[in-house]
């Protein structure tokens, strides 16, 4: 750790807005002193000063901007209504840690204006050598144009002290379903898991509207308020699809290993909607069993628990199977029935029928959001709950800094950042 940067040398490391010690509100942007008259007031200076001036006083040493408005570092912007710079991190005061994940830490902060609670996430910028990391713009424009009542709503970019300290607020929202599922009392009942799972299929029907893959879903991307409200959160990994993609395909580097379909599994680098939908059908059998589905050290076991229950893929299952880069290199178990039943024993036919419509095979056959949002299942008894008669739990976020339950995490976003052209 080196000394504290002066203001020309912008720092890498931890903003003095999210260190732990508490300087809470006091920017310290840099050691120069302060203005404290200057309001914002710096609109049209133009008409003050008429003609040149013949002799000039040597240029006085420009006044911090005021921190609650933009970053010192950001550099003014010519007039444009529709572009502004980002506000300063200072508009907000933070009140905990949220989580410290692999590649980002979220903090509860409160907007220092209208008093709203919200959670900031810090892109981690630190290791980028080849200017801001496209993963970081891929996440904020998928938020951007993914705007739903059942995905996290983004109010904000802000920036900290330096270009490297860049925060995402979104609202605050109080659960995440990984930490729910293993805190809550008693399981999510059958009317609940359905409104759990038509609010996130209504999610991710309309990314993949708006051609977002989001690449990433599991239970602790999925925040559910104390209204019964699900919201898909963390786009870190997500892309638009549709657009003309490198030589090398996509990038199998995505989905946390246990929610990741079997043909990223087996090598494919052409996938698109269907991945998602794997992830969704390993989320509702978690819900289901208040367990992950397939719980695997790595990739072959991941593979042989997914050919146990649902019998190893078959010409007809799959019939795409045979060209797939990693087949010849796999041995297939002997054909066997899968074990959907067994594994299930209280799911109706028809919660068994979407489990299998979305854990299929063959991305092809697999069932779409939209198609799903339709299913019979959501129509039998017992219906949907309403959200608002959900139960409220007490928020593990609003407390104290916490850990992850443990859980794998996404594959490294590091390797997938390093050319825009590359892979992806
Ligand atoms: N808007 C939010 N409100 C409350 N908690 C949040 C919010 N966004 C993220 N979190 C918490 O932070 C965790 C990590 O956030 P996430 O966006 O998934 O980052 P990462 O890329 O590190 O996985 C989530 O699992 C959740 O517990
Ligand atoms: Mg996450």
């Amino acid at each position: 750790m080196s000394a504290e940067p002066g203001p020309s040398t912008p720092s890498k490391k931890r903003s003095k807005w999210d260190q732990d010690d508490d300087n809470m509100g006091q920017p310290q942007i840099h050691p120069q002193k302060r203005r404290h008259k200057s309001k914002p007031s710096r609109t049209t200076p133009q008409n003050d000063d008429t003609g040149p001036t013949p002799t000039r006083e040597p240029a006085p040493i420009p006044a911090p901007p005021n921190p609650r408005t933009r970053s010192y570092y950001v550099p003014e912007r010519a007039f444009h209504p529709a572009i502004q710079s980002s506000r300063s991190v200072y508009c907000y005061e933070r009140l905990n840690q949220i989580e410290e994940g692999s590649y980002g830490v979220v903090f509860r902060a409160r907007d220092k204006e209208s008093g709203d609670i919200v959670a900031l996430k810090k892109l981690k910028l630190e290791e980028e050598k080849n200017g801001f990391p496209i993963t970081a713009l891929r996440e904020v424009h998928a938020l951007m144009s993914c705007r739903h009542e059942n995905v996290v709503r983004i109010r904000e970019v802000v920036v900290g002290d330096t270009l490297t300290q860049v925060f995402v607020v979104m609202d605050f929202i109080e659960h995440d379903l990984k930490t729910l599922l293993t805190t809550m009392p008693a399981p999510f009942k059958i009317s609940e898991i359905k409104t759990l799972m038509l609010q996130l299929l209504s999610a991710v029907d309309h990314c993949h509207q708006n051609w977002i893959l989001h690449r990433d879903l599991k239970t602790s991307n999925l925040l559910m308020n104390n209204r019964g409200t699900i919201k898909v959160a963390d786009f870190g990994l997500a892309r638009r699809f549709g657009d003309p993609v490198g030589l090398g395909g996509l990038t199998q580097l995505v989905v946390t290993l246990w929610y990741r379909a079997p043909e990223i599994l087996m090598g494919a680098t052409k996938y698109s909607t269907a991945v998602d939908l794997w992830s969704v059908g390993c989320i509702f059998a978690e819900l289901l069993l208040k367990e992950p589905l397939f719980q695997a050290k790595n990739e072959m076991e991941l593979l042989s628990m997914i050919f146990r229950l649902l019998g190893p893929p078959t010409n007809n299952s799959w019939p795409g199977y045979a060209s797939l880069p990693l087949a010849k290199s796999i041995a297939l178990p002997s054909p066997q029935p899968n074990q959907f039943r067994n594994k299930f024993p209280h799911l109706s036919m028809n919660g068994l029928d979407l489990l299998m419509s979305l854990l299929t095979y063959d991305p092809e056959q697999r069932i779409s959001a939209e198609e799903a949002l339709e299913h019979p299942y959501f129509k039998e008894p017992p219906l949907p709950k309403h959200p608002d008669l959900f139960a409220s739990f007490p928020s593990a976020a609003m407390g104290e800094k916490r850990r992850k339950p443990d859980s794998p995490s996404a594959p490294t976003r590091a390797a997938n950042y390093k050319l825009l052209i590359e892979f992806d």
